[in-house]
């Protein structure tokens, strides 16, 4: 048997434009959806067809242009919406619905207002509706990590008897915990009697900042394809990142011995897109793609760098397509950086230059809290000139 291959199926334009304040135009979405492609991802949900004409548009546009990959549409069990989502993708090369409908008591008593019987008729009923007008079709049991547990498995048999090939399992309000969500997986991979050939999907919220923790962990128990939006963009806290979901697939391979199609070295270049786009700045910690993911600011660390990165790094920045400016220059720093970072800035100090040079530099430290290319070169004409009077 082969190396298993996890799908990567990216909502940055649905659940990522669900992210209060962003609103993407037909350009925008476009732009992203080909850097997707360049990506590498296996599925990109363009939209919600039936949303408003301008989304409609968009997911068009995208299905009509785009090749290589598969366009996936939102839509509510209703037929006015698997209509619309139907006719946006009418010239996809691969076409995905994805129909959802809510499964958990409470979503079902306060905002369906329906029993569970009415539910699940509803919701097959739309399945044998969609069938045959896409290539593939994708049900979501929207919280199902709050829906009881033989009640989802029940769902999920009777959707796929009637024609999903793909089943997704939200944890629509980040509910859920790792090992809990893990536990979920398995039992559905255990209990649904007709799940052989049907793809398993995590799509993990963020409320918690358990997505990734979850996905991964949904991944060990079974999953086959993982939902997740570029910087974790979605409604409140987000999605799962893509880019710690796939990194940490990546790097420990070891672990989970699973491939994907990811080209992680357009990471950082899709990272940055989409920041661009939505107008939303990344925190510097934020892992993998922060401003501060590969850099290193105290003594010790910037001397087991410049020995050998692996000291403090698992993963190598230019795997994610960064171009590394590998160290915080700071009070903390240690001398092997500066000098590193003199030399990198094209200056050949003597041994008495550089200690003068070094010296200032701390002083400058102590008062300033950033550190610039620029406040570098400064100390070192300055004691190149004093050298030279
Ligand atoms: O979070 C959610 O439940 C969703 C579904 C519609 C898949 O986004
Ligand atoms: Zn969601």
């Amino acid at each position: 048997m082969g190396v298993k291959r996890v799908i990567v199926f990216d909502t940055t334009l649905r659940d990522g434009e669900q992210t209060p304040g962003v609103n993407f135009n037909i350009n925008d979405k476009f732009e992203i959806a080909k850097q997707l492609v360049s990506l590498g991802v296996d599925v990109i949900e363009a939209g919600f067809p039936a949303a408003s004409n301008g989304d409609f548009e968009s997911v068009k546009n995208i299905a009509d242009k785009l090749k290589g990959v598969t366009v996936a549409a939102m839509a509510r069990s209703v037929k006015e919406d698997i209509d619309r989502a139907s006719s946006a993708l009418k010239n996809a090369e691969r076409s995905r619905l994805h129909v959802f409908i809510a499964t958990s008591d409470i979503h079902l008593k306060y905002k369906l207002k329906m029993s569970r019987e009415e539910m699940l008729k509803r919701a097959v009923e739309m399945m044998k509706y969609a069938k045959g007008k896409f290539d593939e079709i994708q049900f979501s049991a929207e919280d199902a990590s709050r829906t009881d547990w033989d009640f989802l498995v029940k769902v999920f048999s009777e959707v796929i008897d009637a024609g999903a090939n793909v089943i997704n399992v939200p944890d629509t309000v980040g509910y859920a915990m790792p090992r809990e969500f893990g536990e979920l997986i398995k039992y559905i991979r255990n209990n649904v009697p007709n799940i052989d050939g049907v793809m398993i999907s995590a799509h993990c919220h963020n409320d918690l900042g358990m997505a990734v923790a979850n996905s991964l962990s949904a991944i060990e128990n079974g999953a086959t394809q993982v939902e997740v939006t570029v910087n974790g963009i979605g409604e409140r806290a987000g999605n799962a990142a893509m880019e710690e979901v796939v990194m940490a697939l990546n790097t420990r391979k070891d672990y989970f011995g699973l491939v994907h199609g990811i080209n992680t070295k357009e990471i950082y270049n899709t990272s940055k897109l989409v920041s661009e786009l939505t107008g939303i700045k990344l925190q510097p910690n934020k892992a993998i793609v922060g401003a501060n993911a590969f850099r290193h600011q105290a003594g010790i660390h910037q001397h087991g760098v410049i020995n050998n990165r692996a000291t403090y790094e698992i993963m190598k920045p230019e795997d994610i397509g960064i171009i590394p400016d590998t160290f915080a220059l700071g009070k903390l720093s240690g001398r092997n950086a500066f000098e590193l970072k003199v030399r990198q800035l094209g200056y050949n100090l003597s041994p008495g230059e550089l200690n003068d040079a070094f010296r200032r530099f701390k002083d400058l430290a102590d008062r300033k809290k950033v550190i610039i290319d620029e406040d570098i070169r400064f100390v070192v004409e300055e004691t190149l000139e004093e050298f030279r009077s």
